[in-house]
C-alpha cells in the first residue's frame, strides 16, 4: 500500500496545489512555492507537511529536492523539524490576512475549497512530466523546419497515423489518417461541427442525453442548436424515442454523468436510426480508456464508421490543459470540417501534436493510461469501502468505469447535502446540476463525485470529509 501521510493523526487535510515555476530549478521553485503557501495562509502554523517521498511523488521531483527544500526553510525559520513529529509550519509565522492576489496565490482548482471532488479533472499531480518531456524532445529534434510554420488544419499526419493505430487497438475504432481531424478538445469539436452563431457542418435539432454537461448544452445553444432531451434508464439513453432530430449526441461507453454503458441492443438501434434518417451519431468517448471491471466497451464508431462521428481528447487521460482532441469522421464530413477549420491550424499547437504523436507511438501513452487506471481503480475501491463503512444509506453507482461515481442519496436530501458540503469545504455537484432543463426525467437524488481530482496525498482526507457530509 502506498504511504499516505494524510492518514496521520494531524492531517494537513488539503491539497497543497504547489506550482513549481519560475527561475532557478525545481528546488528553488519548491522553496518559493512553500514559502508563498505559508505566507498566504494556505499552510497554517503547526500544519504537518507531507513526508519527502509523498510530496516528491506528487510533484514529480526527486526525494532529495524535497528534503533540501524543507531543510532550507527550516534554516530560514519558516518550518520546524523535530524527531518523531515530522516537519511542520513554524508557529510564529503569521499568515498574510489580506494577501494581494498574485499568480502564486491562485490555486487553480481549489476555489477556496479544501477538498476538491468535482468531476472534470484527472489527477493533475500525476501528469507524466518526464515521459512527456522525452517525447517532446524527440519530436522536436526530428521535426522538419516546416513544423514551425503555419499548420495543416487536418493536424499533423504523424499524430493522425498514431491515433489511427491506437484507436483501432484500444477502442475498436475503424478509420484511416485522412478521416481524422485534430482539434482542441471535445468542446472545440462541437464548435466546429455546429458553428458559432450558425453556419456549421451539422444542424439541429440534436438529441442529447437528459443528464449531461451543461457547458456542452450551452455551447450548442450559443450555436443556435436546439437540443432535445432523451431520457435514460438502466440500459442507457432511450434511443427508441428518437424521432426527427438531425443527430444524436451520446456518451456510449460511460454515460455522463450517471455512469452506465449503452446496452448492446440500444447501440444497434441508434445505428439503425442514423442509417434510416441519413444522419449521424456523435460519440463522446471522454473516458473510454478507464474501464475497471471488465473488458473495455468498444467504440460505437466500430459498428458503422459512416454514421458515427467519434470524438476523443486527452483531457481525462493526460491533461485538460493540453487542449488536444480528435474527430474521427465519416468520409462525407471531412471536407466540410476542414473548411470550418480554415486555411491553417488556428487552435492546436503543432509542436504539441508532434509531442503527442511520439507519446502515443512510443507506448508511453499506454503505460500512463495503465498506471492511472490502476490508481483510479484503487481510489474507487477506497471510496466504495469508505461509504460502506460510514454512510450506509448511500449507494454508489456508475463505478465500473471512468473518473467519477454517483452516490445515490435518500429522496429529498440532495440539495441540503450539497449545501452542507460547500459549507465544509468539500467541492462536489448534485445530479440536478446536470439535468437538461426541458426533460421530464428525474434521476433521483445523488452526488457526482470526481474521485480522480485530488492528488494522491490529499485523497484520504477528501474521502473522510465526504463521508462527514453525507446523510
Ligand atoms: C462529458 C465530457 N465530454 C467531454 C469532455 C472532454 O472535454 P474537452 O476535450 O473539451 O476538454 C469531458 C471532460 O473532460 C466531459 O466530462
Amino acid at each position: 500500500m502506498e504511504e499516505s501521510w494524510v492518514n496521520s493523526a494531524e492531517r494537513i487535510g488539503a491539497d497543497l496545489h504547489l506550482e513549481l515555476s519560475g527561475p532557478g530549478g525545481r528546488r528553488a521553485a519548491l522553496i518559493r512555492a512553500l514559502r508563498d503557501a505559508v505566507r498566504g495562509g494556505r499552510l497554517a502554523p503547526g500544519t504537518r507537511l507531507p513526508p519527502y517521498r509523498s510530496l516528491a511523488a506528487d510533484l514529480g521531483v526527486a526525494r532529495n529536492t524535497v528534503a533540501d527544500a524543507y531543510a532550507e526553510l527550516v534554516a530560514e525559520g519558516w518550518l520546524t523539524a523535530r524527531q518523531g513529529s515530522g516537519t511542520r509550519v513554524a508557529d510564529r509565522v503569521e499568515p498574510l490576512r489580506h494577501a494581494v492576489r498574485g499568480p502564486v496565490e491562485a490555486a487553480p482548482r481549489a476555489h477556496g475549497r479544501l477538498h476538491d471532488l468535482r468531476q472534470g479533472s484527472p489527477d493533475v499531480s500525476a501528469f507524466p512530466r518526464a515521459a512527456w518531456l522525452a517525447s517532446y524532445r524527440r519530436a522536436l529534434q526530428q521535426a522538419p523546419n516546416e513544423v514551425f510554420g503555419p499548420g495543416d488544419p487536418a493536424g499533423r499526419r504523424e499524430l493522425r497515423e498514431a491515433l489511427t493505430a491506437y484507436l483501432a487497438r484500444a477502442r475498436g475504432v475503424r478509420t484511416e489518417p485522412d478521416r481524422i481531424v485534430i482539434c482542441s478538445g471535445f468542446a472545440h469539436a462541437l464548435r466546429l461541427l455546429f458553428g458559432q452563431g450558425g453556419g456549421g457542418v451539422l444542424r439541429g435539432p440534436l438529441a442529447v442525453e437528459a443528464y449531461g454537461l451543461g457547458f456542452h448544452r450551452e455551447l450548442l445553444a450559443a450555436a443556435g442548436v436546439r437540443t432535445v432531451a432523451l431520457p435514460l434508464d438502466e440500459d442507457g439513453a432511450r434511443v427508441d424515442l428518437l424521432g426527427r432530430e438531425r443527430g444524436v449526441l451520446l456518451t456510449p461507453a460511460h454515460q455522463f454523468p450517471t455512469g452506465g454503458p449503452l446496452h448492446a441492443t440500444r447501440r444497434a438501434a441508434v445505428i439503425d436510426w442514423a442509417r434510416a434518417r441519413g444522419t449521424v451519431v456523435l460519440e463522446d468517448d471522454y473516458d473510454g480508456e478507464f474501464r475497471y471491471d471488465r473488458r473495455p466497451v468498444g467504440a460505437l464508431q466500430g459498428l458503422d464508421p459512416e454514421h458515427v462521428i467519434h470524438l476523443g481528447s486527452v483531457s481525462k487521460s493526460l491533461s485538460p490543459a493540453l487542449r488536444l482532441g480528435w474527430m474521427v469522421l465519416p468520409q462525407r464530413y471531412v471536407g466540410a470540417v476542414l473548411a470550418a477549420k480554415g486555411d491553417r491550424e488556428a487552435w492546436a499547437s503543432v509542436p504539441d501534436q508532434l509531442g503527442l504523436a511520439d507519446f502515443i507511438a512510443s507506448g508511453a501513452y499506454d503505460r500512463h493510461v495503465r498506471r492511472m487506471r490502476q490508481r483510479y481503480r484503487g481510489r474507487r475501491d477506497r471510496l466504495v469501502a469508505a461509504l460502506a463503512e460510514h454512510a450506509q444509506p448511500v449507494a454508489v453507482t456508475g463505478v465500473a468505469a471512468g473518473l467519477h461515481a454517483v452516490l445515490r442519496l435518500p429522496p429529498g436530501t440532495e440539495r441540503t447535502t450539497v449545501e452542507r458540503a460547500v459549507r465544509q469545504g468539500v467541492g462536489l455537484d448534485g445530479l440536478a446540476a446536470f439535468r437538461h432543463p426541458e426533460t421530464d426525467m428525474e434521476a433521483g437524488d445523488g452526488l457526482v463525485v470526481g474521485y480522480a481530482t485530488p492528488s494522491e496525498h490529499a485523497y484520504g482526507a477528501a474521502l473522510d470529509a465526504l463521508c462527514g457530509v453525507l446523510p
